[in-house]
């Protein structure tokens, strides 16, 4: 064995963690990030479809296709060594048939990506998510506010406050289940529902706006770190304020090349 090999995290450590540990998953859309993030030992890195919103500057996540995510899959693979990748697939890529969700989501593993993340849990997801699964294709869930399905909600708002929503989310949970997903992402849900899905499944489940008895908990990077001060939805705890520093080190520069302080004759050939 190499002296500084890393023991990789695989589906099977994810789905052991469940009532052992919680589960620590961030997004990442590049190369660099991607390797900070690895460093720090977390679980799963999620190229997620929320590169249409903070890298591509998009509203909703429905503009991205299957080669803009492929692009920032393979950059954010190479720089992975340790956490689990999962992919986000993008709308269209897996709604219009089976073939095609099959082929797309193959495309991600070529890319890199362990495992593929896609939204909803209707009879066609099911039966997509059965063939993945025995393709040998690990898929992540996701149900609650599914924003590639924002305009059927109206907005980005709490899903299963009522009995109807929250019965059509504990049934849908377990579907997801028995159609073979490692793992559900719980997006924006009541944190008493979570905690009764949570409780339901075996697999572990993943939350963002849903409450703190999940089995594991996932952030969009940007927002963690801050780096978009109107962004500042209620669920998001930021760790850093990116915006402000990353401004202020611009400012310095600008500040320093304007006078002729940058570059000194030190740090010229
Ligand atoms: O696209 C995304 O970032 C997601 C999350 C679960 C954070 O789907």
């Amino acid at each position: 064995m190499e002296k500084n090999s890393v023991k990789k995290v695989r589906v099977t450590d994810i789905i052991k963690k469940k009532n052992k540990e919680k589960i620590v998953a961030l997004t990442a859309y590049d190369y660099t990030m991607a390797k900070i993030l690895d460093d720090t030992g977390i679980d799963i890195i999620l190229i997620g479809d929320s590169a249409a919103n903070v890298i591509m500057g998009y509203k909703t996540t429905l503009p991205i296709n299957v080669k803009e995510m492929l692009v920032f899959t393979e950059a954010v693979s190479r720089g992975v060594k340790r956490a689990l990748v999962v992919a986000d697939m993008p709308f269209l890529s897996y709604q219009i048939s089976l073939e095609e969700g099959v082929k797309n989501a193959g495309l991600f593993l070529k890319k890199g990506a362990e495992a593929v993340k896609i939204e909803g849990a209707s009879l066609d997801i099911l039966k997509l998510i059965e063939k993945l699964v025995s393709d040998g294709v690990p898929v992540m869930g996701h149900i609650g506010l599914t924003p590639q399905s924002i305009h059927f909600y109206g907005g980005y708002r709490v899903v299963g406050k009522d009995r109807t929503e929250e019965k059509k989310l504990i049934e849908g949970a377990k579907k997801l289940e028995e159609a073979g997903c490692f793992s559900l992402v719980l997006e924006k849900i009541p944190l008493k529902l979570a905690k009764k899905i949570t409780k339901i499944l075996k697999i572990p489940t993943i939350g963002i706006g849903a409450g703190p008895y999940c089995d594991g908990q996932i952030l969009v990077i940007n927002d963690l770190l801050g780096m978009d001060p109107s962004f500042s939805p209620k669920y998001v705890r930021r760790y850093a304020d990116l915006y402000t520093i990353i401004g202020n080190a611009v400012k310095k520069f600008k500040e320093d090349v304007e006078k002729g302080n940058f570059p000194s004759e030190k740090e010229s050939f």
